[in-house]
């Protein structure tokens, strides 16, 4: 894991980046003609949207399979309170509110931590402050197996 006091907001560089520039330098490789669409996908978080059902969002098991170890999927659906990233972390599925506890940015996991580029806050994987200026940890959200899906549980 890296050293929380490594992290800067503006660092692009982690582990995280690294592995997604290369899969996207290898597709825009093979290609001297790449529509920039494509490259704008390489830029964005793999989300998904869902629905609010009893109190809970369902996301399948294709979904999970493209998340990669300490990296997440951004979970949306009308209703919400705010985003949720469904992250996976030795094995098991954390959900973890996007919504920075310090005043309410997007907050985004790389390099084994969840980090906030607005003013540099930092939490590690289960939501708690590992760097201010926030002082409150990021909402966590029940997560239920249910058979190969994953159900989140809404407050
Ligand atoms: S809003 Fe996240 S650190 Fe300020």
């Amino acid at each position: 894991m890296a050293d929380p006091s490594k992290l800067h907001p503006a660092d692009e560089v982690t582990p995280e980046g690294r592995r997604q520039f290369l899969r996207c330098a290898a597709v825009t490789g093979a290609s001297a003609l790449v529509p920039a669409s494509l490259l704008s996908a390489c830029a964005a978080a793999m989300s998904f949207q869902g629905v609010v059902a009893d109190g809970r969002v369902r996301v399948p098991a294709d979904q999970l399979a493209q998340i990669e170890e300490d990296a997440g999927l951004l979970v949306n659906a009308p209703g919400l309170q705010e985003k949720i990233w469904l992250i996976r972390s030795e094995g098991e599925w954390l959900a973890i509110g996007a919504e920075c506890s310090h005043l309410s940015c997007q907050v985004r996991p790389r390099g084994g931590f969840i980090a906030c580029k607005c003013h540099g806050s930092t939490f590690i994987l289960d939501g708690r402050v590992v760097r201010g200026p926030a002082t409150e940890p990021l909402r966590r959200y029940a997560v239920k197996d249910i058979a190969a899906d994953v159900e989140i549980e809404i407050r």
